[in-house]
């Protein structure tokens, strides 16, 4: 996984492929790299670590040259070192990757026999020897990488160069996603469009199995067997957001602080308060469409995987269609039980996770309706979906998500109104009635954030303990889940969460006095048992912090810290114990002195399997 972009014009290409990077950071940040060839010259410049690093590099030693390629990496295939960065060179080939070359090792030692020397311990750099080895038999660049690509199993989003042929850039895709920009013969490839659209709103949107070849102020599309193609090219009509920071003292704060707005934007237009039903414009699947689905699958990774589990408790109880959650990266391979009569619902911030892209493929493979629930606007989740649902959320820059994770928690109630809605089991006044509650939940967030005093005391309490539990029946179990990964992401502190019930078949035994167990306390229906499991906590030594509703002066009695959340009922609350959880999280890792923004090993988009 990672960013890749290329240029090809009569600028500079090097600012164009920094600032391109800059926007794919987002894509991994282990390490970052740059190459440009400038009259038959390639210059190569790499570096470990954040692209600040390259940039610095860059300053110090400036490239030249209209034509030039860049990556920002995140380590699949070798430490994230600068040998193991990208561009990769093969004799005079070199290039960008993003994806996996499955078959690496067997190509790698093929082309050793054959004399090949590689520097580094990607995947990646085999592609470049691999055409360098065809080009000695081939009459150009472009039949070279045709014959190379026919040997690569796995995924890639490739840019390439070579320095027998420098006024050709190559751009080929399979299972990665690639878009090119076009402004007049100025050429632009990335693996994703804010990289380009500060530059162009002209984009041509790459499929698997095609290639582009830009040489001298034009562009042919062909497919990786050679076949000419031709490729219309979209005005794309979204302005690239700005990643401002507002005055927080990084994004994640910043992210966090939007969540009331964020709640208004999701729900903004949708509410049909008079008839208790909403208005979800992109979901193109009217009442009687909806109601033929027998079952409805929801499919997503990490955090966004936690808001679907949310989606099965709203959906089955309150409009009692069965949901199965799976996460996306099993769904693919386990020739899964869905048919034309199955709505299967990818959750995705980003559009671009390769696992529920797979998982998409494989539902509309079976012919399921696929309705998606996607933060960014035309990504390739939202594109090979048959209706979406835009969370609205903004721009999301800080990697563990939290403002993209409460929208989609508030179109999963959203859709249960319009599911309940179509198939009669929410009627007027229950529709009403959530309409209601949804309408007041931004000012329920606003009062939760400002809960951050007391929850930076509770961070500072525990400050030094290695391990936590979190605890949360019924629809606030995935929302423990969800605590845990955030605290895991950010502060490096081992968590994790438990249906309060299932405690005592195993996670006590490590209740002692060290372990901090953060319990999610709603005044629900669930509130009784809750205590009895606080009760088992404390009996054994264990710290408990109680989250409890507000008026509920008992349950937190014997917890050794309360927090009071807001009541939003027991649907919403979800959305505010997510918010306080988040500002636990965040005060742990501030206090620690962590990076929020980028924490270690992550990537905000996965694009790899
Ligand atoms: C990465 C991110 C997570 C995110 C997950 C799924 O692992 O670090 O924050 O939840 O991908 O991403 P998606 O864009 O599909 O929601």
């Amino acid at each position: 996984m990672c960013g890749i972009v290329g240029y090809m014009g009569n600028h500079d290409a090097m600012p164009v492929i920094m600032s391109g990077l800059k926007m794919l950071e987002y894509r991994g940040y282990d390490s970052a790299g740059i190459c440009t060839i400038d009259a038959g010259a390639v210059e190569i410049r790499r570096s470990s670590g954040k692209l600040i690093n390259l940039e610095q590099l860059i300053k110090d030693k400036p490239l030249s040259g209209t034509i030039g390629i860049g990556h920002t990496r995140w380590a699949t295939h070798g430490k994230p070192t600068v040998a193991n960065a990208h561009p990769h060179k093969g004799g005079g080939v070199v290039i960008v990757h993003n994806g996996i070359i499955e078959n690496y090792l067997t190509l790698k030692d093929e082309l050793i026999t054959k004399g090949h020397e590689f520097t580094s311990e990607t995947d990646s750099e085999v592609v470049s020897h691999l055409i360098d080895e065809h080009l000695k038999t081939s009459e150009s660049l472009e039949e070279a990488v045709q014959q190379a690509l026919k040997h690569l199993k796995g995924a890639y989003a490739l840019c390439i160069l070579s320095q027998k042929d420098d006024k050709t850039l190559i751009a080929a895709k399979l299972g990665s996603p690639m878009v090119i920009g076009i402004k007049g013969d100025e050429y632009f490839v990335a693996s994703d469009m804010p990289a380009i659209i500060s530059h162009t709103r002209e984009i041509v949107v790459m499929e698997d199995g095609e290639m582009a070849i830009f040489r001298n102020g034009g562009v042919k599309f062909c497919t990786t067997d050679g076949s000419e193609i031709t490729k219309a090219s979209r005005f794309v009509d979204w302005s690239p957001l700005k990643a401002e920071k507002n005055g927080y003292p990084n994004f994640m704060l910043k992210e966090i602080n939007e969540q009331p707005q964020a709640v208004r934007n999701v729900i903004a237009g949708r509410l049909l308060e008079e008839i208790g039903d909403v208005y979800l414009e992109g979901m193109n699947a009217d009442d009687s469409k909806l109601n033929t689905f027998e079952r409805i699958c929801l499919v997503a990774c990490g955090t966004s995987w936690h808001a679907a589990l949310v989606g099965k408790y709203l959906i089955e109880e309150q409009c009692r269609i069965p949901v199965d959650v799976e996460i996306a990266s099993e769904f693919r391979y386990r020739d899964p039980l869905v048919s034309a009569k199955t709505l299967v619902i990818p959750v995705s911030q980003s559009g671009e996770t390769a696992d529920t892209l797979a998982a998409l493929r494989e539902a509309r493979g079976k012919d399921a309706y696929i309705v998606s629930i996607c933060n960014v606007v035309d990504s390739s989740i939202a594109r090979e979906s048959d209706g979406v649902i835009y969370t609205h959320a903004g721009l999301e820059i800080g990697v563990a998500s939290t403002k993209a994770f409460v929208t989609q928690l508030v179109a999963l109630y959203l859709l249960t109104i319009r599911l309940g809605r179509a198939n009669g089991t929410i009627d007027l006044a229950k529709g009403q009635q959530m309409i209601v509650a949804l309408g007041e939940l931004p000012e329920l967030v606003k009062k939760t954030l400002e809960l951050d005093p007391q929850i930076e005391e509770i961070a500072c309490e525990y400050l030094t303990s290695c391990d936590a539990i979190y605890l949360g029946r019924g629809i606030s179990y995935p929302i423990a889940l969800e605590g845990a990964l955030k605290l895991k992401e950010i502060s490096y502190i081992h968590a994790d969460g438990y249906p309060a019930g299932e405690m005592k078949h195993g996670p006590i035994a490590l209740i002692d006095r060290d372990m901090p167990v953060f319990v999610l306390a709603p005044n629900d229906r669930h509130l009784v048992k809750v205590r009895s499991n606080m009760e088992e906590v404390i009996t054994r030594g264990g710290k408990v912090i109680a989250l409890c509703s507000e008026g509920d002066s008992e349950t937190g009695r014997r917890a050794n810290f309360t927090l009071t959340v807001p009541w939003a009922g027991e649907l919403l609350n979800p959305v505010l114990y997510s918010v306080a959880l988040q500002l636990l999280a965040y005060n742990f890792a501030i206090l620690k002195g962590k990076n929020v923004d980028q924490p270690r090993n992550l990537a905000k988009s996965v694009t790899v399997e």
